[in-house]
């Protein structure tokens, strides 16, 4: 079967599409998908571009979308032709968050092989049901976008009605954060880089958004936007350069999911500003397979589908790449076969 791979030592120039063996019939307990579409995410860019140190010939990509080929004995949840969407944790299928995801040694597309392939053969408990109707590339995007910013605003930030939340630019979290936000009856402000880019997040429903290169203190602009308050709860996507902003814009007691790497891995931190306002500062890896149902449960009746970029075939994975590496993307960048 076909599949996309990375060779040691990484680079984009490193993937190549070739064959593999069919991963064959499914055993107890597991199924077999045929799989057809995945999403892009900084994570999967940073495998494909040797940022993450992978082993040679890694299929890549963390997230999968397809069709149940064939089910193992003892498997009752999916049956033959059922539309699914792979786990980014298949080890954390529910309950408090542990040792064993605190790393990525058992995520597809980095310690273990990933869905950029014809075909997998895993445990059934990898894979929940797509949401209904929708269509592969589309279920492609929830596994790591979609469901880290359900758990960061709404497993962990507990969103509720009313509440207003800050998003950081106009990747797939960032976007997905803005449409569960709006879901949940939340206000949203945005940054992005780009005029353009903000103009589009307030057609989808931003109340307020902010040139983060033109307003270099944006933190000071969102408490100016919320009458000196601050916003509940800020999905982080930054990290160390953005850190400080997030901690003047966010509320006393608000909520700041710590989840991106976007500008750098350590950095400063106003500890004592983080103190003084109370703030729940929390980093979060994605999520289990139960908040992935909840999740995909709340898409099904909210009717919303995910913010789609350029399309791309599988064996145009590096090109998909180069496109997200330029950060001329909106949404989610899809590849589908
Ligand atoms: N912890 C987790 O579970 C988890 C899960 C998923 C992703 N992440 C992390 O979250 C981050 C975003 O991931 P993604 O997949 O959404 O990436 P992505 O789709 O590639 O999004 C990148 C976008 O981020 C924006 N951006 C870049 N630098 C920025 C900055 N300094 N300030 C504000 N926005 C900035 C840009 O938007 P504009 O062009 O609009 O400026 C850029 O297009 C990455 O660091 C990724 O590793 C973490």
């Amino acid at each position: 079967m076909k599949a996309a791979v990375v060779r040691t030592p990484g680079g984009l120039n490193n993937i190549e599409v070739i064959d593999i063996a069919d991963p064959g019939r499914p055993g107890p307990g597991q199924i077999r998908v045929a799989l057809h579409a995945s999403s892009l995410n900084f994570h999967d860019l940073l495998v494909a571009n040797g940022g993450i140190p992978t082993a040679d010939g890694r299929v890549l990509m963390a997230d999968g979308a397809g069709v149940v080929e064939a089910v193992g004995e003892g498997v009752s949840e999916f049956q033959v032709g059922d539309q699914v969407v792979s786990g980014f944790f298949p080890q954390w299928p529910d309950g408090e968050v542990g040792a064993p995801v605190s790393n990525f040694a058992g995520t597809p597309g980095d310690g273990i092989d990933g869905f950029a392939a014809q075909y997998a053969v895993r445990a059934a408990s990898a894979f929940t049901h797509a949401p209904r109707g929708w269509s592969h590339a589309e279920a492609a995007t929830i596994t790591t976008a979609g469901l880290t910013a359900w758990r960061a605003l709404v497993v962990d930030g507990g969103l509720k009605a009313g509440d207003s939340v800050l998003v950081l630019g106009s990747g797939g979290v960032s976007i997905a954060a803005l449409q569960i936000a709006r879901m949940m009856g939340a206000s949203v402000i945005a940054t992005s880089s780009s005029d353009e880019k903000l103009e589009r997040l307030r057609q989808l429903g931003a109340d307020h958004t902010i040139n983060y290169r033109q307003t270099p203190e944006w933190g000071k602009r969102v408490l100016e936007l919320t009458a000196g308050r601050g916003v509940d709860q800020v999905v982080e996507v930054g990290g160390p350069g953005t850190l400080a902003q997030s901690i003047t814009a966010v509320r006393v007691g608000g909520h700041i999911a710590l989840i991106g790497v976007l500008t750098g891995r350590q950095g400063d931190v106003p500890t004592a500003v983080l103190m003084a306002k109370q703030v729940r500062l929390q980093g979060l890896i994605v999520g289990s397979r139960r908040h992935q149902q909840d999740y995909i449960r709340a898409l099904e009746q909210s009717g919303g589908r995910p913010i789609l970029d350029q399309r791309f075939p599988l064996d145009r994975l590096a090109d998909a790449f180069r496109l997200q590496e330029s950060g001329s993307h909106f949404g989610k960048i899809v590849v589908e076969w």
